[in-house]
């Protein structure tokens, strides 16, 4: 079951529109007419894990666990490595109950044996789960996913979210490199990511709405077996822009990750500018590499930075550090929800006070 879910969730996830708004088109990066930079200067580059990536980008959590997606996450892996990006792996539960589809997982390690590779599994499992899926791939973190709609949505899924916050606790205690949690689209408050904060997690992934939609996926595969549904709520969740500001709110000393929705550089150098210190991208890899093959994937990778690279000479930013730097206006929907939730959106449109000197 579990594995026959991996296949029908790739195929319900391409070709798939992004149904509800990530929030981007309410985020404005002040422009700079004189930004005293040098192209040849720009650096896209950070560490991440104590790795050097080219930018800050992650192939998001996806696949593995079925022999036919093997050769789907070789060629990620290898798109990660000639790019310089990062790459987490889908679930890896499904090696756990079957040894006979490690190599699936494995293969991801083997293609990018330098860079970066996060773990991935559920916030449920137990601390002997979570070291075998990290030594599985010599992982240099572990994503806990957590996607309680997405559970719901599936007549097979969990129903039982007790104790969660004490697991990733337990977990964090007992396991020797960083835990990431992450949501798989459906956004994070500030109150949960202070739940995660006070469990002893200090990287989010706050994965928001606005992108790819677990609701609906699960949807067509309830269709296909004429179960019951829950469409009523497939809008629910916290979009991605507001749950990275939600995220910053709090002036914790944790990483975060932004991802669900982001599709172009813009929305890449958006989501840096509002804070977060890497961001993630899952269907839109998905759907070159099927389309365009492992060469697509790449130069898909590499227009994003260099996107990137524009944008920042645009905002006059030298590396990624000064782009976090840049003033940011939020407006509409975003503004909307942010001024509800009491957060001041000004001091993000004004970020260095302007010195003028005689
Ligand atoms: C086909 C597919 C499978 C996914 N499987 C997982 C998974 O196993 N674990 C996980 O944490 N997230 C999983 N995700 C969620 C993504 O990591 C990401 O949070 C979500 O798709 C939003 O990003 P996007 O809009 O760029 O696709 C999956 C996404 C897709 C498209």
């Amino acid at each position: 079951m579990r594995q026959s879910r991996k296949i029908d969730h790739i195929k319900n996830a391409l070709n798939k529109p992004d149904l509800a708004e990530a929030g981007f088109k309410d985020v404005h990066l002040l422009h700079k007419s004189i930004p005293e930079v040098n192209w040849d200067e720009i650096d896209t580059s950070c560490i991440f894990l104590g790795k050097r990536l080219a930018a800050p980008l992650v192939i998001n959590a996806m696949t593995g666990g079925h022999p036919a997606v093997k050769e789907i996450n070789k060629n990620l892996a290898r798109a990660a490595r000639e790019t310089g990006v990062a790459i987490a792996l889908g679930s890896q539960k499904a090696a756990l109950e079957n040894t006979g589809v490690i190599d699936t997982f494995q293969v991801v390690r083997k293609e990018n044996p330098g860079g970066v590779v996060i773990a991935n599994l559920s916030a449920h499992c137990t601390v002997d789960e979570a070291q075998r899926a990290i030594e599985m791939v010599e992982a240099d973190a572990l994503q806990l996913h957590v996607n309680v709609p997405q559970e719901l949505a599936m007549a097979e899924g969990d129903r039982n979210f007790r104790g969660i916050a004490s697991n990733i606790s337990a977990l964090v205690r007992q396991i020797d490199i960083p835990v990431i949690v992450k949501e798989v689209g459906f956004g994070m408050s500030m109150e949960t990511v202070q739940q995660i904060y006070q469990a002893g997690v200090r990287i989010v992934d706050i994965s928001g709405r606005g992108g790819t939609n677990f609701i609906t996926i699960e949807e067509e595969r309830c269709k296909e077996n004429s179960r019951q549904f829950m469409g009523d709520v497939s809008d629910w969740g916290i979009t991605t822009v507001t749950s990275i500001v939600e995220a910053k709110e709090l002036n914790l000393p944790v990483k975060i990750v932004a991802s669900g929705g982001l599709r172009t550089s813009y929305d890449i150098s958006k989501s840096i500018a509002l804070g977060a210190d890497l961001t993630g991208i899952s269907r839109p890899f998905l759907q070159t590499l099927i389309e365009q093959g492992s060469e697509g994937l790449v130069n898909h990778i590499q227009q994003l930075i260099n996107g990137l690279r524009r944008i920042m000479m645009m905002c006059g930013a030298a590396g990624i550090q000064a782009l976090q730097q840049v003033p940011v206006v939020i407006t509409g929907n975003s503004a909307q929800w942010l001024k509800a939730r009491g957060i001041d959106i000004g001091k993000y449109a004004r970020k260095n006070e302007l010195q003028v000197k005689d």
